[in-house]
């Protein structure tokens, strides 16, 4: 048995999935730019909020696969602490949540700064059952996962502004107990995060996979 194939689960995922499809890239602002401006967004370090507002509609959800990956890793690794910088309407967290489930319990700190998708998440998590396991940090990451993280973190999932993993990744580094995996989407954006995790005197041994994905374990 696994939380993931609940009838509560299954239902928010699909409507959520649903969503996702049907959801269609419809804002001026954001059709008219050139690719060339869309990429300088994606990477800014401090135009992201700009961006993310025009977006705050969007689901952007990860993929099926990497959400079916998170809760694999998660459960694999046992995980008890997870930390996620990027919640939407929830997609990755509800795999995430569903993970500690199954675990035994734990504690995932999530991260957002459009008011409505933290709304739109903790409905999602609620119905799906599982919004106990989770701490919904509204506000800019750089400010909220700066303060009170647990002791040791077993997994970090990266999935907001890309030009700002290099920083959340210093913000949760002490906190990444050896072994701890991080997942990166869509790290092609970050070129200096790729440098970070992927240079070997940093301590990580690190992988892209699944076209979108950097996955990195954290060494003793
Ligand atoms: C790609 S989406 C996350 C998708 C989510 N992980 C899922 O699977 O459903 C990125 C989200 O991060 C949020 N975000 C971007 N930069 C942020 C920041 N600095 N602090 C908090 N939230 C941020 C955006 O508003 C957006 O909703």
């Amino acid at each position: 048995m696994t939380t993931l194939t609940t009838a509560s689960l299954t239902t928010v995922l699909d409507g959520l999935i649903d969503a996702d499809r049907s959801w269609r890239l419809d804002i001026p602002a954001v059709d008219s730019m050139s690719p060339e401006e869309r990429q300088r967004l994606m990477q800014s370090k401090t135009e992201y909020r700009e961006l993310y507002s025009l977006l705050k509609d969007a689901p952007l959800a990860v993929s099926r696969e990497t959400a079916i990956l998170l809760y694999m890793l998660a459960r694999s690794m046992r995980a008890r602490n997870v930390v996620e910088f990027g919640t939407s309407f929830g997609v990755s967290t509800l795999h995430l949540a569903a993970a500690l489930r199954d675990n035994g319990g734990g504690r995932l700190i999530t991260s957002e700064f459009e008011p409505s998708k933290i709304a739109s998440a903790r409905a999602n998590l609620t119905a799906a059952g599982l919004v106990d396991l989770v701490e919904f940090r509204e506000g800019d990451a750089l400010e909220t996962l700066a303060v009170d993280l647990p002791d040791t973190v077993d997994l970090l999932l990266l999935d907001g502004a890309k030009g700002l993993y290099p920083d959340i990744l210093e913000l949760v580094e002490r906190r990444l107990r050896p072994g701890a995996l991080i997942v990166a989407d869509n790290a092609d954006y970050s070129p200096d995060y790729l440098a970070q995790v992927r240079a070997p005197e940093r301590g990580y041994l690190s992988v892209p996979f699944a076209a979108d994905v950097e996955l990195s374990i954290r060494l003793g």
